[in-house]
Protein backbone atom coordinates (compact mmCIF):
# COMPACT_ATOMS: atom_id res chain seq x y z
CA UNK A 1 0.00 0.00 0.00
CA UNK A 2 1.47 3.40 -1.01
CA UNK A 3 1.39 6.24 1.26
CA UNK A 4 1.03 5.02 4.36
CA UNK A 5 1.27 8.37 6.27
CA UNK A 6 -1.63 9.49 4.60
CA UNK A 7 -5.34 9.14 6.47
CA UNK A 8 -7.06 6.72 4.17
CA UNK A 9 -11.17 6.82 4.18
CA UNK A 10 -13.75 4.84 2.98
CA UNK A 11 -17.52 5.44 3.01
CA UNK A 12 -20.52 4.00 1.80
CA UNK A 13 -23.20 5.68 2.56
CA UNK A 14 -25.55 3.39 0.19
CA UNK A 15 -27.74 0.30 1.40
CA UNK A 16 -27.24 -2.57 -1.15
CA UNK A 17 -30.23 -5.03 -1.93
CA UNK A 18 -30.11 -7.57 -4.82
CA UNK A 19 -32.10 -10.40 -6.26
CA UNK A 20 -33.81 -11.54 -8.92
CA UNK A 21 -36.80 -9.75 -9.35
CA UNK A 22 -35.53 -7.11 -6.99
CA UNK A 23 -37.19 -3.94 -8.72
CA UNK A 24 -40.73 -5.45 -7.42
CA UNK A 25 -39.71 -4.28 -4.06
CA UNK A 26 -39.74 -0.43 -4.76
CA UNK A 27 -42.99 0.84 -3.47
CA UNK A 28 -42.12 0.21 -0.05
CA UNK A 29 -38.35 0.88 -0.38
CA UNK A 30 -39.87 4.17 -1.45
CA UNK A 31 -41.83 4.57 0.92
CA UNK A 32 -39.63 3.75 4.04
CA UNK A 33 -37.21 6.23 2.25
CA UNK A 34 -40.21 8.82 3.12
CA UNK A 35 -40.80 9.83 -0.62
CA UNK A 36 -44.33 10.09 -1.79
CA UNK A 37 -43.30 11.99 -5.23
CA UNK A 38 -40.70 10.29 -6.78
CA UNK A 39 -39.13 11.30 -10.10
CA UNK A 40 -38.05 8.93 -12.37
CA UNK A 41 -35.00 9.79 -14.97
CA UNK A 42 -34.28 7.54 -17.35
CA UNK A 43 -33.27 7.84 -21.04
CA UNK A 44 -34.88 6.77 -24.23
CA UNK A 45 -33.26 3.56 -24.56
CA UNK A 46 -34.25 1.97 -21.31
CA UNK A 47 -38.11 3.78 -22.58
CA UNK A 48 -37.63 2.12 -25.90
CA UNK A 49 -36.53 -1.35 -24.81
CA UNK A 50 -39.36 -1.15 -22.62
CA UNK A 51 -36.96 -1.83 -19.21
CA UNK A 52 -38.93 1.07 -18.15
CA UNK A 53 -41.66 -0.86 -17.17
CA UNK A 54 -40.61 -3.23 -15.57
CA UNK A 55 -39.68 -0.36 -13.11
CA UNK A 56 -43.33 1.26 -13.17
CA UNK A 57 -45.47 -1.60 -12.93
CA UNK A 58 -45.07 -2.21 -9.06
CA UNK A 59 -44.98 1.61 -8.77
CA UNK A 60 -48.44 1.42 -10.47
CA UNK A 61 -49.77 -1.03 -8.86
CA UNK A 62 -49.06 0.50 -5.75
CA UNK A 63 -50.46 3.38 -6.97
CA UNK A 64 -47.20 5.64 -6.22
CA UNK A 65 -47.52 9.04 -8.04
CA UNK A 66 -44.53 9.62 -9.98
CA UNK A 67 -43.20 12.24 -12.65
CA UNK A 68 -40.58 10.47 -15.69
CA UNK A 69 -37.56 12.41 -16.83
CA UNK A 70 -36.99 10.30 -19.73
CA UNK A 71 -34.45 12.84 -21.56
CA UNK A 72 -31.21 11.72 -20.16
CA UNK A 73 -28.99 11.79 -22.82
CA UNK A 74 -25.51 9.74 -23.13
CA UNK A 75 -22.80 11.18 -21.53
CA UNK A 76 -25.13 13.63 -19.69
CA UNK A 77 -24.41 17.51 -20.17
CA UNK A 78 -25.23 20.37 -18.20
CA UNK A 79 -28.39 21.65 -19.60
CA UNK A 80 -30.00 17.66 -19.22
CA UNK A 81 -29.22 17.92 -15.42
CA UNK A 82 -30.89 21.55 -15.45
CA UNK A 83 -34.12 20.52 -17.35
CA UNK A 84 -34.34 17.37 -14.85
CA UNK A 85 -33.95 20.04 -11.60
CA UNK A 86 -36.48 22.36 -13.35
CA UNK A 87 -39.36 19.51 -14.04
CA UNK A 88 -38.60 18.15 -10.30
CA UNK A 89 -39.10 21.54 -8.71
CA UNK A 90 -42.05 22.16 -11.23
CA UNK A 91 -43.92 18.97 -9.99
CA UNK A 92 -42.74 19.12 -5.95
CA UNK A 93 -41.26 16.08 -6.08
CA UNK A 94 -39.54 14.82 -2.72
CA UNK A 95 -37.26 11.90 -4.26
CA UNK A 96 -35.54 10.33 -7.04
CA UNK A 97 -35.34 6.95 -9.05
CA UNK A 98 -32.56 6.70 -11.61
CA UNK A 99 -33.52 3.29 -14.15
CA UNK A 100 -30.61 3.03 -16.58
CA UNK A 101 -27.02 2.73 -17.37
CA UNK A 102 -24.30 5.51 -15.43
CA UNK A 103 -25.74 8.20 -17.88
CA UNK A 104 -28.99 8.92 -15.75
CA UNK A 105 -27.26 7.76 -12.39
CA UNK A 106 -24.92 10.49 -12.70
CA UNK A 107 -27.85 12.88 -14.06
CA UNK A 108 -29.68 11.63 -11.60
CA UNK A 109 -26.82 12.21 -8.91
CA UNK A 110 -26.27 15.54 -10.15
CA UNK A 111 -30.02 17.02 -10.16
CA UNK A 112 -30.15 15.55 -6.48
CA UNK A 113 -27.35 18.29 -5.91
CA UNK A 114 -28.92 20.84 -7.99
CA UNK A 115 -32.20 20.42 -5.59
CA UNK A 116 -29.78 20.22 -2.41
CA UNK A 117 -27.55 22.90 -2.99
CA UNK A 118 -29.92 25.30 -5.08
CA UNK A 119 -27.43 26.35 -7.61
CA UNK A 120 -26.22 24.54 -10.36
CA UNK A 121 -23.79 21.58 -9.95
CA UNK A 122 -21.44 22.90 -12.46
CA UNK A 123 -20.11 25.12 -8.93
CA UNK A 124 -19.41 21.89 -7.18
CA UNK A 125 -16.96 20.42 -9.96
CA UNK A 126 -14.11 18.13 -8.28
CA UNK A 127 -11.45 21.14 -8.91
CA UNK A 128 -9.58 23.84 -7.58
CA UNK A 129 -11.59 27.21 -7.03
CA UNK A 130 -14.96 25.12 -7.04
CA UNK A 131 -17.33 24.48 -3.87
CA UNK A 132 -17.53 21.04 -1.65
CA UNK A 133 -20.96 19.64 -1.19
CA UNK A 134 -22.13 21.06 1.89
CA UNK A 135 -25.86 18.84 2.15
CA UNK A 136 -27.26 15.76 1.07
CA UNK A 137 -28.88 15.08 -2.05
CA UNK A 138 -32.75 13.57 -1.82
CA UNK A 139 -33.22 10.32 -1.48
CA UNK A 140 -32.14 8.51 -4.30
CA UNK A 141 -32.59 5.11 -5.47
CA UNK A 142 -30.62 3.90 -8.27
CA UNK A 143 -31.70 0.60 -10.44
CA UNK A 144 -29.28 -0.37 -12.87
CA UNK A 145 -30.24 -2.08 -16.14
CA UNK A 146 -25.94 -2.39 -17.37
CA UNK A 147 -23.58 -4.02 -15.23
CA UNK A 148 -20.54 -1.33 -15.58
CA UNK A 149 -20.86 1.90 -13.86
CA UNK A 150 -20.95 0.70 -10.54
CA UNK A 151 -22.63 4.60 -10.69
CA UNK A 152 -25.23 2.83 -8.14
CA UNK A 153 -22.47 2.53 -5.65
CA UNK A 154 -20.01 4.97 -6.23
CA UNK A 155 -19.35 8.61 -4.50
CA UNK A 156 -19.66 10.38 -8.05
CA UNK A 157 -20.98 11.56 -11.25
CA UNK A 158 -19.00 12.62 -14.07
CA UNK A 159 -21.13 15.22 -16.18
CA UNK A 160 -20.37 17.08 -19.21
CA UNK A 161 -19.70 20.79 -19.77
CA UNK A 162 -20.01 21.52 -23.38
CA UNK A 163 -18.50 24.26 -23.67
CA UNK A 164 -15.06 22.51 -22.46
CA UNK A 165 -15.74 19.80 -24.35
CA UNK A 166 -15.15 18.18 -20.62
CA UNK A 167 -16.32 15.24 -18.80
CA UNK A 168 -16.24 16.71 -15.55
CA UNK A 169 -16.37 14.34 -12.00
CA UNK A 170 -18.71 15.46 -8.95
CA UNK A 171 -18.27 13.57 -5.90
CA UNK A 172 -18.46 12.73 -2.33
CA UNK A 173 -20.35 11.05 0.48
CA UNK A 174 -23.09 13.65 0.20
CA UNK A 175 -24.30 12.80 -3.34
CA UNK A 176 -24.17 8.95 -3.19
CA UNK A 177 -27.15 7.35 -3.58
CA UNK A 178 -29.63 6.36 -0.53
CA UNK A 179 -30.24 2.42 -1.96
CA UNK A 180 -28.98 0.91 -4.77
CA UNK A 181 -31.81 -2.25 -6.30
CA UNK A 182 -29.88 -4.06 -8.16
CA UNK A 183 -31.93 -6.53 -10.44
CA UNK A 184 -30.12 -8.38 -13.13
CA UNK A 185 -33.64 -9.52 -14.71
CA UNK A 186 -33.44 -5.71 -16.48
CA UNK A 187 -30.18 -6.65 -17.99
CA UNK A 188 -31.17 -9.91 -19.89
CA UNK A 189 -32.05 -7.90 -22.60
CA UNK A 190 -29.05 -5.73 -22.46
CA UNK A 191 -27.63 -5.98 -26.20
CA UNK A 192 -23.96 -8.04 -26.48
CA UNK A 193 -21.61 -5.30 -27.76
CA UNK A 194 -23.55 -2.82 -24.55
CA UNK A 195 -22.88 -5.94 -22.79
CA UNK A 196 -19.70 -6.72 -23.56
CA UNK A 197 -18.54 -2.73 -23.31
CA UNK A 198 -19.70 -2.16 -19.75
CA UNK A 199 -18.44 -5.22 -18.61
CA UNK A 200 -15.10 -4.40 -19.26
CA UNK A 201 -15.90 -1.13 -17.84
CA UNK A 202 -16.31 -2.55 -14.58
CA UNK A 203 -13.37 -4.83 -14.61
CA UNK A 204 -11.48 -2.20 -15.65
CA UNK A 205 -12.46 0.00 -12.71
CA UNK A 206 -11.18 -2.93 -10.50
CA UNK A 207 -7.95 -3.06 -11.85
CA UNK A 208 -7.18 0.49 -11.74
CA UNK A 209 -8.72 0.94 -8.49
CA UNK A 210 -6.74 -2.01 -7.31
CA UNK A 211 -3.30 -1.35 -8.63
CA UNK A 212 -3.92 3.10 -8.50
CA UNK A 213 -1.50 4.85 -5.76
CA UNK A 214 -5.27 5.17 -3.55
CA UNK A 215 -5.86 1.58 -3.01
CA UNK A 216 -6.42 0.62 0.43
CA UNK A 217 -7.39 -3.12 1.84
CA UNK A 218 -10.94 -2.52 1.59
CA UNK A 219 -10.88 -1.40 -2.28
CA UNK A 220 -8.36 -4.68 -2.75
CA UNK A 221 -11.10 -7.00 -1.15
CA UNK A 222 -13.88 -6.09 -3.18
CA UNK A 223 -11.66 -5.41 -6.24
CA UNK A 224 -10.07 -8.51 -6.39
CA UNK A 225 -13.75 -10.59 -6.20
CA UNK A 226 -14.98 -8.00 -9.45
CA UNK A 227 -12.48 -9.00 -11.15
CA UNK A 228 -12.73 -12.52 -10.84
CA UNK A 229 -16.41 -12.44 -11.31
CA UNK A 230 -15.87 -10.62 -14.58
CA UNK A 231 -13.60 -13.00 -16.02
CA UNK A 232 -15.98 -16.26 -15.16
CA UNK A 233 -18.93 -14.58 -16.18
CA UNK A 234 -18.64 -11.91 -18.76
CA UNK A 235 -18.01 -14.40 -21.81
CA UNK A 236 -20.67 -15.84 -21.07
CA UNK A 237 -23.07 -12.85 -20.72
CA UNK A 238 -22.05 -11.87 -23.95
CA UNK A 239 -22.20 -15.30 -25.68
CA UNK A 240 -26.43 -16.20 -24.38
CA UNK A 241 -28.07 -12.86 -22.76
CA UNK A 242 -31.05 -14.65 -21.25
CA UNK A 243 -27.63 -16.20 -18.95
CA UNK A 244 -29.33 -15.52 -15.66
CA UNK A 245 -26.12 -16.68 -13.84
CA UNK A 246 -23.80 -14.69 -15.73
CA UNK A 247 -26.20 -11.65 -15.45
CA UNK A 248 -26.33 -12.18 -11.75
CA UNK A 249 -22.42 -12.08 -11.23
CA UNK A 250 -21.75 -9.41 -13.60
CA UNK A 251 -24.12 -7.12 -12.26
CA UNK A 252 -21.96 -7.77 -8.76
CA UNK A 253 -19.21 -7.89 -10.67
CA UNK A 254 -19.96 -3.87 -11.49
CA UNK A 255 -21.70 -3.35 -7.81
CA UNK A 256 -18.12 -4.77 -6.02
CA UNK A 257 -16.29 -2.44 -8.65
CA UNK A 258 -18.22 0.29 -8.04
CA UNK A 259 -17.14 0.08 -4.34
CA UNK A 260 -13.73 -0.01 -5.14
CA UNK A 261 -13.51 2.91 -7.58
CA UNK A 262 -16.59 5.10 -5.15
CA UNK A 263 -13.43 5.98 -2.47
CA UNK A 264 -10.90 6.56 -4.95
CA UNK A 265 -10.13 7.56 -8.40
CA UNK A 266 -9.10 5.00 -10.96
CA UNK A 267 -5.95 5.45 -13.70
CA UNK A 268 -4.72 6.33 -17.12
CA UNK A 269 -7.48 4.31 -18.72
CA UNK A 270 -10.39 6.54 -17.23
CA UNK A 271 -7.98 9.73 -17.37
CA UNK A 272 -7.82 8.88 -21.03
CA UNK A 273 -11.16 7.73 -21.98
CA UNK A 274 -13.10 10.29 -19.80
CA UNK A 275 -11.45 13.29 -21.65
CA UNK A 276 -11.87 11.49 -25.21
CA UNK A 277 -15.47 11.02 -24.12
CA UNK A 278 -15.58 14.94 -23.83
CA UNK A 279 -14.61 15.28 -27.32
CA UNK A 280 -15.93 12.45 -28.86
CA UNK A 281 -19.11 10.74 -28.81
CA UNK A 282 -17.57 7.31 -27.59
CA UNK A 283 -19.18 4.70 -25.82
CA UNK A 284 -17.13 5.15 -22.78
CA UNK A 285 -17.03 1.15 -21.82
CA UNK A 286 -16.01 0.61 -25.16
CA UNK A 287 -13.49 3.13 -25.09
CA UNK A 288 -12.16 2.00 -21.95
CA UNK A 289 -12.12 -2.00 -23.55
CA UNK A 290 -10.25 -0.60 -26.05
CA UNK A 291 -7.49 1.51 -24.06
CA UNK A 292 -7.44 -1.22 -21.31
CA UNK A 293 -4.71 -3.67 -22.66
CA UNK A 294 -2.37 -1.34 -24.17
CA UNK A 295 -2.54 0.51 -20.80
CA UNK A 296 -2.10 -2.57 -18.64
CA UNK A 297 1.29 -3.69 -20.66
CA UNK A 298 2.48 0.27 -19.52
CA UNK A 299 1.54 -0.07 -16.17
CA UNK A 300 2.41 -3.37 -14.94
CA UNK A 301 5.69 -2.83 -13.90
CA UNK A 302 4.75 -0.50 -11.21
CA UNK A 303 2.76 -2.86 -9.57
CA UNK A 304 4.03 -6.39 -10.13
CA UNK A 305 2.78 -8.17 -7.34
CA UNK A 306 -0.65 -6.86 -8.03
CA UNK A 307 -0.60 -7.78 -11.43
CA UNK A 308 0.51 -11.51 -10.63
CA UNK A 309 -2.85 -11.77 -8.23
CA UNK A 310 -4.78 -10.30 -11.06
CA UNK A 311 -3.58 -12.96 -13.46
CA UNK A 312 -4.74 -15.45 -10.58
CA UNK A 313 -8.16 -13.64 -9.99
CA UNK A 314 -8.93 -14.15 -13.87
CA UNK A 315 -8.23 -18.16 -13.95
CA UNK A 316 -4.42 -17.97 -15.04
CA UNK A 317 -2.19 -20.95 -12.91
CA UNK A 318 0.84 -18.49 -11.77
CA UNK A 319 2.34 -21.38 -10.41
CA UNK A 320 6.08 -21.66 -10.64
CA UNK A 321 5.71 -18.53 -12.95
CA UNK A 322 7.53 -15.70 -11.86
CA UNK A 323 6.35 -12.69 -10.48
CA UNK A 324 7.19 -10.68 -14.17
CA UNK A 325 6.07 -13.82 -16.16
CA UNK A 326 2.87 -13.52 -13.82
CA UNK A 327 1.69 -10.00 -14.01
CA UNK A 328 2.60 -10.18 -17.83
CA UNK A 329 -0.29 -12.70 -17.66
CA UNK A 330 -2.77 -10.84 -16.80
CA UNK A 331 -1.86 -8.62 -19.25
CA UNK A 332 -2.50 -10.98 -21.84
CA UNK A 333 -5.49 -12.34 -20.62
CA UNK A 334 -7.38 -9.03 -20.61
CA UNK A 335 -6.08 -9.08 -24.03
CA UNK A 336 -7.76 -12.27 -24.73
CA UNK A 337 -11.14 -10.98 -22.98
CA UNK A 338 -10.94 -7.89 -25.21
CA UNK A 339 -11.06 -9.83 -28.33
CA UNK A 340 -13.44 -12.82 -27.07
CA UNK A 341 -16.28 -10.28 -26.16
CA UNK A 342 -15.58 -8.25 -29.18
CA UNK A 343 -14.11 -4.99 -28.83
CA UNK A 344 -14.11 -2.54 -31.73
CA UNK A 345 -10.70 -0.71 -32.50
CA UNK A 346 -10.52 3.30 -31.33
CA UNK A 347 -10.43 3.50 -35.21
CA UNK A 348 -13.64 1.91 -35.84
CA UNK A 349 -14.79 4.21 -33.08
CA UNK A 350 -14.26 7.02 -35.50
CA UNK A 351 -10.67 8.47 -34.09
CA UNK A 352 -7.43 8.43 -35.88
CA UNK A 353 -3.76 8.85 -35.42
CA UNK A 354 -4.20 12.88 -35.62
CA UNK A 355 -5.99 13.04 -32.80
CA UNK A 356 -2.99 10.94 -30.18
CA UNK A 357 -1.38 14.46 -29.37
CA UNK A 358 -4.72 16.20 -28.56
CA UNK A 359 -5.93 12.97 -26.80
CA UNK A 360 -2.42 12.69 -25.01
CA UNK A 361 -2.14 15.97 -23.69
CA UNK A 362 -5.71 16.19 -22.45
CA UNK A 363 -5.64 12.47 -20.96
CA UNK A 364 -2.52 14.01 -18.98
CA UNK A 365 -3.96 17.28 -17.35
CA UNK A 366 -6.57 14.72 -16.03
CA UNK A 367 -6.85 14.40 -12.36
CA UNK A 368 -6.98 10.65 -12.18
CA UNK A 369 -3.46 10.60 -13.95
CA UNK A 370 -2.20 10.96 -10.25
CA UNK A 371 -3.29 7.76 -8.98
CA UNK A 372 -2.00 5.99 -11.82
CA UNK A 373 0.67 2.94 -10.82
CA UNK A 374 3.37 3.65 -13.24
CA UNK A 375 4.64 7.59 -13.82
CA UNK A 376 3.53 9.01 -16.84
CA UNK A 377 3.63 11.81 -18.66
CA UNK A 378 2.79 13.25 -21.86
CA UNK A 379 4.72 11.33 -23.93
CA UNK A 380 3.87 8.22 -22.08
CA UNK A 381 0.04 8.47 -22.59
CA UNK A 382 1.21 8.95 -26.53
CA UNK A 383 3.02 5.69 -26.86
CA UNK A 384 -0.10 4.27 -24.89
CA UNK A 385 -2.43 5.34 -27.68
CA UNK A 386 -0.22 4.55 -30.52
CA UNK A 387 -0.30 0.94 -29.29
CA UNK A 388 -3.99 1.49 -28.65
CA UNK A 389 -4.30 2.05 -32.89
CA UNK A 390 -2.17 -0.77 -33.51
FE1 LIG B 1 -15.60 3.66 -16.32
Amino acid sequence: MKNLTELHYFEVPTVMKHGLGAVNYLPEELASLGVKRPMVVTDQGVLKAGIINQVLKPLQEAEVFYILYDEVVYNPPLETVAAGTKKYLENNCDGLVAVGGGSPMDAAKAIGVEIAQGEPVLEYECADGKKPLTKRIPPLVCIPTTAGTGSEVTLWAVITDPARHYKFNVGGPLIAAHLALIDPLLHLSMPSWVTAGTGMDALCHAIECYTCAYAQPQTDAVALLSIEYAGKYLRRAVAYGQDVDARYYMAMSSMLAGLSYGAASAGAVHAMTQTMGGIFPVHHGLAVAATLGPVMEYNWMGEPAKYARIAQALGVNIHGMSERDAALAAVLEVKKLTEDVGIPTLTEMGLTVEDIPRLAQEAFNDPQTIGNPRDIDVKGYEKIYRRCFG
